[in-house]
C-alpha cells in the first residue's frame, strides 16, 4: 500500500485541518492516533504517555484495547523510550522484549510494529507512538518510519498543547475550590452549603439538557456564587436577626462584589464563575438584583444556581432563621414558579425530588 507524493500531501493537510478544529481532548487524542495509524497503513495505533511522577508509561489511546500501564523500561515501547530511538520490528512474536500478555488477553496477534519515542522541546520524554500490523501482511520499511516520525512531531506538539491546557484548567479548578471554601468559612454558613449547591446545580443542568461540558463547568463554578460575601462586614453577614433596610442594601452588594472580583479574567471557568456570582439573585420575572434581568436574559447558570441556592438555604438552619420543612419549601417553589424561578426548572425539581433529597442526605451537615 502506497500513496504518491501528492496523495500524501493531501492526506496530511486534510487530516491536520480536521484535527485543528477539534476542541474535545479525548476526541483529539483519538484523531491523532488515527492520523498516525493511517499515514503508514497500520491496523492499530496506541499513543503512550510517560508519567514522570510514577515512572510509568500508559496508553492514552489504544485502538481495540483498554488502557494499559507499563513500568518504565518494560516491553518494546519502554525500550524505545529508554533509548530514545525509534524501532521497526517485523517479527514481534520472536522479539525478547515483547510482552505477549496483551495479545493473550485480547486474542489479537501482533506481527509487525513501529515505535517512535516523543520528546518535548526541552528533550524531556513525553511518551511514544506505536503502530501495529501493517495492512495486507506487509512489513514496515524505512519510508514508513520516516512518515511516522513526521507525524510524531505533530502529535508531540499537539500533546504538549493539550497537557498545558489541562494544567491551566486544573489550576483554575483548584483556585475556584479554594475561593469557594474561603467564602464558605467566612459567612459561617453550614459546612456543606457550597458542595450541595454544586451538586443540585449539576443535577438541574443535566435534567435541563445542557451538554456535559456545561454541566461539569457549572458544578465547578456554582460554589462561587456567594464569593462576594467576603466583602460584606461581619456585623451584617452574621447578624442573628433580620436585616434592616440599610443593612440589606449592603448585603445585596455581594453579587456585584463577586462579579468585580472575577470579571477581568479570560479563563473560561472564571468567566463562568463571574456570571454565577453576578446573576444568582436575579429573578425570572425581573424583580431580582443587582440588575433586574428577566427570563432568558438571565444566563442559564444564574437561573439554575438561583434555584439550587434557595433550595439549600431554606432547608438549612441559618443564623437568622431555622430550617424550613419540606412542605413549606414546596409551597414556596409553587408560589415562585414563573416569579423567582424559571417554570421549567421548578417542574424539573418536582419531577425529580427524590434525587435532590438523596444529595441533601449524602452531603448533610454534621
Ligand atoms: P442565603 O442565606 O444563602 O440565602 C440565599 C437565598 O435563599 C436568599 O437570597 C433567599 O432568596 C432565600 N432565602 C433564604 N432564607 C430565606 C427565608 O427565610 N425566606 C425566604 N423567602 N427566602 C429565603 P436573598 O434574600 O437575596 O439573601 C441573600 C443573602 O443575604 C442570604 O444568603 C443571607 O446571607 C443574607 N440574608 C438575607 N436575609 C437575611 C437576614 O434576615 N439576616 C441575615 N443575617 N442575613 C440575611
Ligand atoms: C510492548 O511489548 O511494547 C507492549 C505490548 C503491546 O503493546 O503489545
Ligand atoms: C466544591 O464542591 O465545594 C468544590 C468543587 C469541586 O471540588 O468539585
Ligand atoms: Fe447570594
Ligand atoms: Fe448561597
Amino acid at each position: 500500500m502506497k500513496r504518491n507524493a501528492q496523495e500524501l500531501m493531501t492526506f496530511v493537510f486534510d487530516t491536520i485541518g480536521q484535527i485543528a478544529a477539534l476542541r474535545n481532548h479525548e476526541t483529539l487524542f483519538i484523531e491523532l492516533a488515527k492520523f498516525a495509524r493511517d499515514i503508514v497503513f497500520a491496523d492499530r495505533c496506541s499513543i503512550w504517555i510517560y508519567d514522570h511522577k510514577n515512572q510509568k508509561v500508559w496508553t492514552k489511546v489504544a485502538q481495540g484495547v483498554a488502557s494499559i500501564v507499563l513500568d518504565e523500561g518494560v516491553g518494546i515501547v519502554g525500550c524505545a523510550i529508554d533509548k530514545n530511538s525509534p524501532l521497526i520490528i517485523n517479527d514481534v512474536q520472536s522479539d525478547k522484549r515483547f510482552n505477549p500478555e496483551v495479545d493473550i488477553k485480547t486474542g489479537y496477534i501482533t506481527k509487525t510494529m513501529m515505535v517512535i519515542p516523543m520528546q518535548n522541546q526541552y528533550n524531556q520524554t513525553i511518551g511514544a507512538i506505536q503502530v501495529i500490523n501493517k495492512k495486507e501482511n506487509e512489513f514496515f520499511n524505512e519510508s514508513d518510519l520516516k512518515y511516522l516520525t513526521l507525524a510524531s512531531t505533530y502529535v508531540a506538539e499537539s500533546i504538549q498543547t493539550i497537557l498545558l491546557m489541562e494544567e491551566i484548567e486544573e489550576t483554575q479548578r483548584e483556585f475556584i475550590y479554594i475561593m469557594g471554601a474561603t467564602g464558605e468559612k467566612r459567612s459561617k454558613e453550614t459546612g456543606y452549603h457550597v458542595k450541595r449547591v454544586a451538586e443540585y446545580s449539576y443535577l438541574l443542568a443535566k435534567l435541563y439538557g445542557l451538554n456535559i461540558e456545561e454541566c461539569d463547568a457549572l458544578r465547578l463554578v456554582s460554589p462561587m456564587h456567594d464569593i462576594g460575601k467576603i466583602g460584606i462586614p461581619d456585623a451584617i453577614l452574621n447578624k442573628p436577626a433580620r436585616l434592616d433596610p440599610s443593612e440589606w442594601e449592603v448585603m445585596k452588594q455581594h453579587a456585584q462584589i463577586g462579579y468585580d472580583i472575577l470579571k477581568n479574567s479570560d479563563l473560561r471557568l472564571l468567566q463562568a464563575s463571574a456570571i454565577v456570582a453576578y446573576e444568582h439573585h436575579e429573578k425570572w420575572d425581573g424583580s431580582g438584583y443587582p440588575i433586574g434581568l428577566k427570563g432568558e436574559e438571565i444566563h442559564i447558570y444564574g437561573r439554575i444556581t438561583a434555584l439550587a441556592d434557595v433550595f439549600d438555604a431554606l432547608g438549612s438552619e441559618r443564623i437568622y432563621k431555622p430550617a424550613w420543612s419540606d412542605e413549606k419549601i414546596f409551597a414556596l417553589f409553587e408560589e415562585e414558579r414563573g416569579k423567582h424561578f424559571e417554570p421549567k426548572l421548578v417542574d424539573l425539581f418536582f419531577a425529580n425530588k427524590e434525587k435532590f433529597f438523596e444529595i441533601r442526605e449524602r452531603l448533610k451537615d454534621v
